[in-house]
């Protein structure tokens, strides 16, 4: 069935007043997959971490609102100092980006001399400005298959990312950091088996984030192969562009919830299914409308990277753009 954001007349007075402010300002409003529906509807581009960056480093905008977590306006920031970049909520963070600190990776890194550092897009300025290479789940296979066999490697900080990254690689000198999504990580497999039982007709669509992940491809392997065909491990955007491109019609979705708006809405004659109705990213849905409205009118909140640390990350960051 397909999804139609119905609004009342207040809402839709704000959301006129929203275009007209952007219009004014020669604004961009981007939006992450897991915005509430309302958000993604009034954005111009909607997308993952990768896609979000890209149209931030190519937009004429004067001023780009970033209705997501507060470092993918970090890395608009880097990638377009010119440009004045508002988050309306300075309170959305990130859990797997808090999992490590600048001190804390100094230490890794001088426990590891020469080895090549991949961050993970989920990651404060600071620590971009001291990786070698940013990835999102999109692009961190190619990133890691790109570095040379010889070379050791931190990844970080995702540690069902980092050991997907490294079963599909065969890598043996990669180093992973323990962080983890607060979302993610708490899928455990046996949901997944009980969902699949439930829909045995469905794909299934699993972010690499995922807590499940590396022991649900254990499992697979141990079942003979069982299971491989259905699995598809992509990150947001991807998952938008295997549900479209796929005969499949029914999908259970082990990921965060905001991303069915937009399966729903791309693909109304197919069937979404969560593998939890509790997956909710609590920092992503704190954009509102109302702050949204706010951050247009007022000129709030402005994120900002001085430049010496942005210097140093926009390389990283570059080098995860060209790489996709
Ligand atoms: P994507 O890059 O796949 O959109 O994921 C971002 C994120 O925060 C996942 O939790
Ligand atoms: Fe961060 Fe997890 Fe929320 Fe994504 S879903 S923004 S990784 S806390």
């Amino acid at each position: 069935m397909a999804t139609v954001t119905t609004v009342d007349n207040q809402t839709q007075k704000m959301i006129d007043e929203i275009k007209e402010l952007s219009k004014k300002r020669n604004a961009v409003i981007l939006a992450h997959n897991y915005q509430i529906p309302i958000i993604q509807d009034v954005a111009d581009f909607v997308g993952d971490s990768l896609g979000l960056s890209q149209q931030a480093a190519k937009t004429d905008a004067e001023t780009i609102v970033f209705c997501g977590v507060h470092f993918m306006a970090e890395t608009a920031a880097i990638l377009c100092p010119t440009k004045r970049v508002l988050i309306p909520d300075l309170e959305a963070g990130c859990s797997l980006a808090a999992s490590i600190d600048i001190d804390q990776l100094l230490a890794w890194k001088a426990e590891h001399p020469g080895a090549v550092v991949v961050s993970y897009v989920n990651t404060t300025a600071a620590i971009k400005a001291e990786s070698d290479y940013c990835c999102t789940s999109g692009n961190a296979l190619k990133i890691v298959q790109s570095i040379p066999e010889d070379r050791e490697i931190l990844f970080l900080p995702d540690m069902f990312l980092g050991s997907w990254v490294q079963k599909v690689t065969g890598r043996k000198n990669m180093h992973i950091w323990m962080g983890e999504c607060h979302v993610h990580a708490a899928v455990h497999p046996s949901k997944i088996d009980e969902k699949m039982k439930e829909h045995p007709d469905a794909d299934l669509l699993i972010h690499p984030e995922c807590g499940c992940l590396t022991p649900y491809l254990d499992r697979v392997v141990r079942n003979g192969g069982n299971g491989k065909d259905v699995l598809k491990v992509a990150s947001t955007e991807g998952m938008i562009n295997l549900a479209s491109s796929s005969p499949t019609k029914k999908f259970v979705v082990a990921t965060e919830i905001g991303i069915l708006h937009r399966l729903r809405k791309e693909n109304p004659e197919k069937e979404f299914l969560p593998i939890s109705a509790e997956m909710s990213c609590q920092f992503m849905k704190m954009i509102t409308l109302e702050k949204l409205h706010r951050s247009l009118s007022q000129d709030v909140y402005q994120v900002t990277v001085p430049e010496e640390t942005a210097s140093r990350a926009r390389i990283a960051i570059e080098r995860m753009i060209s790489i996709f």
